[in-house]
């Protein structure tokens, strides 16, 4: 069954780097966007820069808000959100831009990198139910703030999933922040662009991407 997530509001946990960048371009792109955050009031710099439709609220009201949910805080935060918010990220379409750093998150990241099935497939356990999608953890929150909608071709993000109505949401999400999307395969595919690949910290545009991942391992 297709969902109808066109219409709903988009929940950004971790108001950071990636998170103040895309929660800002997608309310300029005209969503509505809610940052969830353990202090709500510390987010009202970031709001102040905003003139689309962005407000702050608590991590879980966030959620509850939302049927489109992005992940974008420290790789080993995923546990400990996950303790706490499983059961609301149910059935909502969860971006995760999370990288694995082992120098920022310890054991959990070296444990994601050596396996087998990818970071994505690694945070699912924290997520069972959701509708989990990896996105926007390819490029520097930098290369996305000054290069969305810039002029000749965009540069493009790669997008692995499961759930493909999920998936094709996040593509329009994707451009609606100015880039372009490469829609790789299911969630085990992001094993191809997990940090530390060839195309990781690498922007391209689509056809370059395309090509890249064409030839790396599968
Ligand atoms: N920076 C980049 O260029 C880049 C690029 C691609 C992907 N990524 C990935 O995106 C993620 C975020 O990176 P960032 O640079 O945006 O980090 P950041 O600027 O440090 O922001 C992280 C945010 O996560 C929040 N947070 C931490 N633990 C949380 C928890 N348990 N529950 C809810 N919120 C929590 C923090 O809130 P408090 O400040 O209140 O703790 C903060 O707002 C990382 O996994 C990173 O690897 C980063």
């Amino acid at each position: 069954m297709m969902r109808n997530f066109q219409s709903s509001r988009i929940a950004v946990i971790g108001a950071g780097n990636i998170g103040g960048t895309l929660g800002k371009l997608w309310a300029d792109a005209g969503h509505q966007v809610v940052f969830g955050a353990a202090d709500p009031a510390a987010v009202d710099p970031l709001l102040a820069g905003i003139d689309g439709n962005a407000a702050a609220a608590t991590v879980s009201v966030a959620i509850d808000k939302a049927a489109i949910v992005l992940v974008a805080i420290p790789f080993g935060a995923w546990p400990s959100f996950g303790n706490k918010n499983a059961a609301r990220l149910a059935d909502k379409v969860v971006i995760d831009a999370t990288n694995p750093d082992p120098g920022r998150d310890g054991a959990i990241a070296e444990q994601a990198l050596s396996s087998d099935d990818g970071s994505l497939l690694f945070v699912t356990e924290f997520a069972p139910a959701a509708l989990l999608v990896k996105a926007f953890n390819t490029m520097q929150a930098s290369v996305l703030r000054n290069q969305a909608h810039r002029a000749g071709a965009p540069l493009a993000y790669a997008i692995a999933g499961d759930h493909t109505d999920a998936v094709e949401l996040v593509a329009q999400l994707v451009e609606d922040a100015g880039f372009d999307p490469v829609l790789v395969g299911n969630a085990r595919t992001a094993k191809r662009f997990d940090r530390g690949t060839s195309v990781w910290n690498n922007p391209m545009t689509a056809d370059e991407l395309t090509k890249a991942l064409d030839q790396s391992p599968t």
